[in-house]
């Protein structure tokens, strides 16, 4: 691809204005030449982890310690930032990649909101991961911009590149990138190196370490749209749509660039529908130009839940006529309004918001979540009627988002750090300059549970995140979610939100509601009831809690008193239960050995507990009946036991062993109980609309576990190395019946092109790795994650157990264009006779430990050889030193039997070869500028100067000429 030069925007013969508006006619009316050289590029495969020490140098690469350690000087950060460093030892990984989840759990009591994995300030051994990467620029990327986005890194990222200290981020979810044009290495290899320290900790559930999420490589030309620079702003009139629409321009072309912004609009079926031009703008170097346009859509496909219509901008940038950058952004167009009396409404429908608050970890995969993984979630979110996601407490990845857009959720969307210091500014302002073309995204929320949003400072704080939301978007509201139980409902910062929310506790909503009239209020947080997967009464030792739902009024820890309350109060917008999926970290109400929560109502892998068919029931129009506890209790025969429905039937009939036990209308938002007197059978209900059956549904006593059955949720995957199939296993009895209480533990094997990724049971006390590839069923169930590789066929997985028929299951992984990525460099490693290859040195002690300077120079040094005959050839790559760049030296020689000689620079090395060890002796001429001083002859003072004419400053042991230590070196693999 061409790559923009000076010459041609002084080609084009366009004087450069100043800042201000130019005449149309001063530019050619049509662009001459296109150096629209923009690619985003995926940098997630052929990492390298390592992990580093938050505390010890030695074990972190020798990070920020000694004289040559990391911020001294620029551009010679650390020998592992070189081309030449040895690698050995790091294992290969692909993003998105979390660390935590592959450390073992630990029993330590400070440990219990991250789950009980060993991270922080007191496992410094695990808190630290670095991560390399190297891959080739072209050499037309000269004058380029070069920039790498990171989606999301925890906590605290140090990047380096090609040796220069480029930046250090704070908070783990917040995106951030790097312009690193100036350290650049068109047509070689650069090396991207990050330290990632989650010693540190934002939230009080689990977080995960490592780089989590995507990592891009763009490059654009010097004038470009800005990063997230793009906004498509909509107000509907009937069939009509009025699109605002901003881009920012950047210019970094040396001179100020007459810049004009194309933006071309296209409807769902590809079809243009709207186009504009901008007069041309002057901006300088080094600056951004904002342009402002209008463009009407008629006809219009508004974005909805039942249909997603999305378009698209196109924005073309053209500078002193040559065209620039050709940039897309999805958005959709639909209306948004709060209504204090009715609710909310979505393009002037009223949509009750019947949503779920939750974490971003899952089951197998820690918080590293393919996208596929996000698109797993949203549907299992939407099965059971959800129809919105808060990202609690911090911002989501984009891919969530894009799921959400694309299937038809809303999405509000919170920062992590709820204020209007630097930090906390830039990443409020950062979510909204990346999420605000998203359609699903309708809300913003500024904080939660934060007792200082109540305070007068509050208000100062609030205020200002408003005042950035109002500048950067406008389009949406603002709330904050107070803290919980109506705890300073209507105080300070509070009251700056468009929408008040309210966490848990419904009476006080209705009080503050009364007082205040004309706010809409929807629920920011509802419903902490928790609940085990298959549990139906409390046991400690096994973190259990029993499935049937408290219900109280409070609203506190009970779906059917919340949601009966939101229900009956059209002013209520909706709400947030905490949580759709179970996540790792704030176990409650157990701790040890209880690692993860338990609000949810589907478990960590996303297996419904019962209260999910509450919701469904009343959340969707599908037809739901659903009757619990399991029918296996040898203990309680002749005990009296609770049976619930929970259903949208009229009327729901229960029947034990085939004798009614009597037919019950179902109250609205309501559920339905018998009490049986256990004795082994089968239970049956029978669900009547209008009068008629139109479903049932059974519970019957099992028998022994006798076979394995398994689900796959698709029977296709991209061959992409990254698509997910989500697997899940059953134990039966012979009759094809789930058993409810079993831990047979089962196997997940895989043959053809896809490996395990994770597995996962919901079970809160289980310690089992998530990363193996076999788990123990819990309440019958388990799930393994498989992910294609990037080979397509067919995919057998099987699932086996002990004593078990096993089962299986057949995906096609299917060849997919993949998304444009940046290939992994790899050196090579010369074959050939003799001494061919390459070669590292074995650091050796001197009397007082290893010899610093070798720490420092030789070992990352690589002795790469070739071998032809006697003859030897081959070159030595050292990494920089303090006042030196990286240099590459040529090697000339000769072997001879088992005698190595040749020279490199002023360097002589003599020595021999046994195997893969060589050791030589290095002779090199004298340092320092100056020759030395003659020796003196003669007699000379017992107190004088140096006899031999040495010079002290250069170090004892290395003042002149000489010999150094011997240096050996050890056949190498990279
Ligand atoms: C809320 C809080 C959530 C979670 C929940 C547990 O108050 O916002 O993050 O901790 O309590 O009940």
């Amino acid at each position: 691809m061409a790559s923009w030069s000076r010459r041609d925007v002084l080609k084009s013969g366009v004087a450069l204005p100043t800042l201000g508006l130019l005449p149309a006619e001063l530019l050619p009316a049509q662009t001459s030449a296109s150096h629209t050289v923009r690619e985003r590029l995926c940098l997630d495969a052929g990492w390298r982890f390592h992990f580093g020490h938050a505390t010890d140098a030695t074990k972190d690469f020798g990070y920020n310690s000694g004289r040559n350690g990391s911020f001294q000087k620029t551009g010679n950060f650390l020998p592992a930032a070189a081309l030449p460093f040895d690698d050995t030892g790091w294992t290969d990984v692909d993003l998105p990649h979390d660390w935590v989840i592959s450390l073992p759990f630990k029993n330590d009591p400070s440990l219990s909101s991250k789950g009980f994995y060993p991270i922080g300030r007191s496992y410094p051994e695990n808190s630290v991961g670095w991560y390399r990467r190297v891959f080739t620029l072209a050499k037309d990327d000269a004058g380029k911009r070069i920039s790498i986005e990171f989606d999301g890194v925890y906590r605290e990222a140090l990047v380096v590149f090609n040796g220069y200290y480029i930046g250090r981020h704070r908070g783990g979810y917040d995106p951030f990138r790097y312009d690193v044009t100036d350290f650049m290495k068109p047509g070689e290899p650069n090396v991207l190196l990050l330290r990632v320290d989650a010693t540190e900790s934002d939230g009080w559930f689990y977080e995960g370490a490592g780089i989590y999420r995507h990592t891009w490589l763009v490059k654009t030309a010097p004038v470009h749209v800005a990063q997230w620079g793009t906004f498509v702003r909509s107000t509907v009139e009937g069939r009509k749509a009025n699109l605002q629409i901003r881009t920012e321009v950047e210019n970094n072309a040396g001179a100020s660039k007459a810049v004009r912004v194309t933006s071309t609009v296209i409807d769902p079926s590809g079809k243009t529908v709207g186009k504009v031009t901008s007069k041309p703008m002057a901006v300088p170097d080094g600056e951004t130009g904002t342009f402002e346009q209008q463009v009407s859509v008629n006809d219009v496909a508004l974005w909805s839940l039942e249909e997603r219509n999305l378009y698209r901008l196109v924005t073309e940038v053209d500078a002193d006529g040559v065209a620039m950058d050709r940039y897309e952004t999805r958005f959709g167009i639909r209306t948004l309004r709060f209504d204090a009396n009715e609710g909310f409404f979505l393009n002037g429908k009223s949509v009750k918001i019947k949503g779920t608050c939750n974490h971003q970890d899952h089951a197998g995969l820690g918080v590293a979540l393919p996208d596929a993984a996000q698109r797993f979630r949203v549907k299992t979110l939407q099965e059971v009627g959800c129809n919105a996601y808060r990202s609690a407490h911090n911002p989501p990845t984009s891919e969530l988002l894009d799921a959400c857009d694309e299937m038809g959720m809303l999405f509000l969307d919170e920062t992590r750090m709820m204020s209007s210091n630097p930090e906390g500014i830039a990443q409020f302002e950062n979510l909204i300059r990346r999420d605000r073309n998203h359609p699903s995204v309708f809300m913003w929320n500024m904080g939660n549970e934060e007792r200082e949003a109540t305070t007068e400072t509050g208000l100062h704080i609030l205020s200002t995140m408003k005042r950035s939301a109002i500048k950067l978007d406008g389009s949406r509201p603002v709330t904050v979610a107070p803290p919980p139980l109506g705890m300073g409902l209507g105080q300070g910062g509070l009251m700056v939100s468009d929408v008040i929310g309210y966490n848990y506790t419904d009476p006080q909503i209705e009080a503050f509601h009364k007082t205040h009239p004309t706010l809409p209020c929807l629920g920011t947080e509802n419903v902490s009831a928790v609940a085990t997967r298959g549990a139906y009464a409390i046991d400690e030792a096994n973190g259990a809690v029993s499935s049937y739902d408290p219900y109280t009024t409070s609203g506190r820890a009970s779906a059917e008193g919340w949601w009966r309350f939101v229900n009956t109060r059209p002013w209520m917008s909706g709400g947030f239960v905490w949580t759709g999926f179970d996540y790792r970290g704030e176990p409650s109400p157990f701790q040890w050995p209880n690692i993860n929560s338990e609000y949810g109502f589907l478990d960590t892998c996303g297996f419904p507990k019962d209260t999910y068919f509450y919701y469904q029931a009343w959340w969707t129009a599908k037809p739901v009946l659903h009757i619990f506890p399991h029918w296996n209790w040898p203990d309680f025969v002749g005990k009296e036991i609770a049976v619930w429905a929970h259903s949208n039937m009229d009327e729901v009939e229960l029947l034990q062993d085939g004798t009614s036990l009597g037919r019950q209308r179902v109250p609205k938002d309501s559920h339905l109980q018998w009490i049986v007197t256990y004795k082994q059978g089968t239970l049956e209900a029978r669900g009547f609309k209008a009068g008629k059956q139109v479903m049932s549904t059974k519970r019957e006593t099992t028998g022994k576990a006798a076979k394995l059955a398994i689900r796959v949720d698709r029977t296709e995957m991209d061959a992409d190395g990254a698509d997910l199939v989500f697997v899940v296993a059953e134990v039966h009895d012979a009759e094809g019946r789930v058993l409810p209480v079993t831990d047979n533990e089962i196997s997940f094997n895989v043959s053809g092109p896809a490996r395990v990724k994770g597995t996962g049971n919901g079970n809160p006390v289980s310690h089992e790795p998530d990363t193996g590839s076999s788990r123990k069923a819990f309440a019958g169930m388990c799930m393994g994650i498989v992910q294609a590789t990037r080979e397509s066929g067919n995919v057998v997985i099987e699932i086996t157990s002990p004593g078990l028929e096993p089962a299986s299951a057949t995906v096609t992984s299917r060849v997919v264009k993949e998304r444009p990525e940046v290939v992994v460099w790899k050196r090579e490693v010369p074959a050939g006779e003799g001494v061919t290859g390459l070669w590292r040195p074995v650091l050796q002690d001197g009397p007082s430990g290893p010899d610093p300077l070798q720490l420092a120079v030789s070992g990352d040094t690589l002795y790469t050889f070739i071998q032809r005959g006697s003859v030897l050839t081959g070159s030595i790559d050292a990494p920089p030193a303090m006042f030196g760049p990286a240099t590459t030296g040529a090697v000339q020689g000769t072997v001879e039997g088992g005698r190595v000689h040749f020279t490199s620079g002023s360097t002589t090395y003599d020595g021999g070869v046994t195997g893969d060890r060589m050791e030589l002796h290095r002779t090199m001429p004298p340092r320092g500028g100056q020759p030395a001083r003659a020796a003196e002859t003669g007699a000379h003072p017992v107190i004088g100067p140096p006899p031999d004419g040495s010079d002290p400053s250069l170090g004892l042991g290395r003042r002149g000429a000489g010999t150094q230590p011997a240096l050996i070196l050890q056949r190498a693999k990279r």
